[in-house]
């Protein structure tokens, strides 16, 4: 998929996902051995993106899988058609002669088989990108059917037999930490930790997002990211809040944030009622944003 760390470091630039040198010798050496990479940290910090990134970075196509609560192999994997059989065996039935046994073997047949996200990704000719989002939603059981297609590259289907994978995808597994991922799955991944940027990639990523605005928006904005977060608030500001905000200033016109802008920008600063209360704080709001004024020398965004 990639030549080199650098060829994966320029190809993620080129689509816009803004990593460091970790990363993109973690990707690179994934799609070298076949490893997938479990990816966790806060939310919004880019765990998703990656996978589009990659995919987009590789022309390549990306099966989701999204995980949720009670999730079952049917949703993963996929399920016969039932209709469609039904329709089969009466088309049959109506042209006379029907061997019993045949028309057995081919209902069974992929051919009547709607395949879910999963098998869909061994199939694939090229590799594509499997995203299992959000894995820690799933219970153990889910997650010990996910070791089989990782390790071996193969699935058993009842009635559908061994399918093995006709490539081998770039898998990669996200989490909230809501639920520990099993050990198990550990061992066969490669584990990203993905945190909040330093200000200069931050100024970056918001540079790309936000062009017209000038590169000492960005600094600061980067700034302002990095003072909130050390404000030991229960929901520190993730890079897309940062952008939200940021494209929040362009649509009102303000190229700064200035103390007296408290109040309109709570409702994107602050996301649960004991950070609004921190923020509004007598002078809170205002050292807030000295912090952020001299965090922004950090953020050198050449
Ligand atoms: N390194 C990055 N470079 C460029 N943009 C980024 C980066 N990281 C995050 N973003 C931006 O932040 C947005 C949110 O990222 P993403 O959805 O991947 O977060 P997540 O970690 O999957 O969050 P959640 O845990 O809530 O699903 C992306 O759409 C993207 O615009
Ligand atoms: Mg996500």
């Amino acid at each position: 998929m990639f030549l080199s760390v650098e060829d994966v470091q320029t190809g993620l630039f080129l689509t816009g996902y803004i990593t460091d040198q970790v990363t993109t010798t973690t990707v690179y050496l994934a799609a070298k051995l076949n490893k997938p990479i479990l990816l966790e940290g806060p939310p919004g910090s880019g765990k998703t993106e990656l996978a589009y990134a990659v995919a987009k970075a590789t022309n390549a196509e990306v099966e989701r899988l999204q995980c949720f609560e009670g999730i079952n192999e049917e949703k993963a994997i996929g399920k016969f058609d039932e209709a469609l059989q039904r329709l089969a065996v009466e088309l049959r039935s109506k042209s006379g002669q029907m061997d019993w046994e045949a028309v057995k073997e081919e209902l069974h047949s992929q051919r009547f088989f709607s395949a879910g996200p999963l098998l869909r990704a061994l199939q694939y000719k090229k590799p594509c990108v499997l995203l299992i989002d959000e894995l820690d939603k799933v219970n153990q059981a889910f997650e010990a059917m996910l070791l089989e297609v990782l390790s071996v590259w193969q699935l058993s289907v009842p009635k559908l037999g061994v399918i093995r994978a006709e490539t081998i995808p770039f898998v990669i597994l996200t989490s909230n930490e809501e639920r520990r991922i099993g050990d198990p799955l550990r061992r066969r991944s490669f584990y990203l930790r993905i945190e909040h940027p330093t200000p200069e990639r931050e100024a970056k990523i918001l540079q790309l997002r936000t062009p017209k605005q000038s590169p000492g928006f960005h600094r600061g904005m980067a700034g302002l990211a990095k003072a909130l977060r050390g404000w030991s608030l229960e929901k520190p500001p993730s890079i897309s809040e940062m952008l939200d905000l940021s494209q929040a200033l362009e649509t009102l016109g303000r190229d700064q944030i200035t103390p007296e802008m408290r109040d309109i920008l709570l409702p994107l600063l602050a996301k649960t009622e004991a950070d609004r209360k921190k923020l509004l704080l007598r002078d809170g709001f205002a050292s807030l944003i000295y912090d952020a004024r001299q965090y922004s020398a950090e953020a050198t965004n050449e």
